[in-house]
């Protein structure tokens, strides 16, 4: 099992569907790595493990905690680093505290939100060698609501000049979270790097979900989320027989004791 480079995700574009799902522990990171091209420590840790309403609070240090942890259970899958709100306020700020997280957890990459917004502080980081991944289309740690983009003229105009400015900055690739699916059919037509969708069509060059919407481990479950599994049915089970098998007295049985 060879480790995946950037050069090989770039390769994928318009040929090979590039897989990529969310991990914030090393059971999780051990599973995905036999699977995903790209494994992202997203920001949503906030709101998926610390029950937080936005992704707003999360701090620099837990994401590099979880992404370390990540990072050591992961050989193969290419690690992105999803840097929280006002880490990357300026080029400075953002060269700084990008140099800390590869440093302190080895990840192969950042994930920035915005576009023309930041691009001034995206080809900052290009420049210094540090790998970004963009996002565009909805930004979770910008807007208070799960709202569909590009339904009118000036929304769609803004996502295209997002998506080119960033194809040219050097981007390795562009999530495109919740738009509409003939919008993100378009952007990746005409940009240069994968994009990965979100909520964004099978138009896109490959596709990233919350692992724990995956699985029914969280609670959410928009349109765009496929269930596979009931992973809370089944924790809920284990727990309720554990439950009854204490009250009476089945466990711990004999083969759970030590004895000499
Ligand atoms: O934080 C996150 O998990 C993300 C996604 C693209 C899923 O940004």
């Amino acid at each position: 099992m060879s480790k995946i480079k950037i050069k090989n995700i770039l390769k994928k574009k318009g040929k090979k569907p590039i897989v990529c799902l969310t991990a914030y522990s090393k059971p999780i990171a051990e599973i995905l790595d036999k699977y995903c091209d790209i494994i992202l420590v997203g920001d949503s840790v906030g709101m998926v493990l610390y029950g937080m309403q936005t992704t707003k609070k999360v701090k620099l240090q837990t994401m590099i905690d979880h992404a370390a942890t990540v990072k050591k259970a992961t050989r193969k899958s290419l690690v992105v680093f999803d840097m929280p709100y006002k880490t990357y306020t300026n080029k400075k700020v953002a060269y700084k505290n990008a140099k800390k997280v590869i440093r302190a957890t080895k990840c192969d990459a950042i994930k920035l939100e915005g576009g023309k917004n930041i691009i001034n502080i995206i080809n900052y980081l290009i420049k210094k060698k540090i790998p970004v991944m963009g996002h565009i289309g909805l930004l979770p740690q910008y807007s208070e609501k799960f709202k569909l983009k590009g339904k009118n003229l000036k929304e769609r105009k803004k996502i295209l000049d997002d998506a080119m400015v960033l194809s040219n900055s050097g981007v390795f690739a562009i999530v495109i979270e919740c738009v509409v699916e003939d919008l993100a059919k378009k952007i990746t037509s005409i940009v240069s790097v994968p994009t990965i969708g979100i909520g964004a069509s099978k138009y896109c060059d490959g596709q990233i979900l919350v692992t724990d919407d995956v699985v029914g481990l969280s609670n959410f479950s928009p349109k765009f989320v496929k269930r596979y599994s009931n992973i809370k049915e089944i924790i809920e089970k284990s727990v309720k027989k554990y439950c009854s098998d204490i009250k009476s007295k089945k466990f711990p049985s004999n083969k759970n004791v030590y004895k000499f």
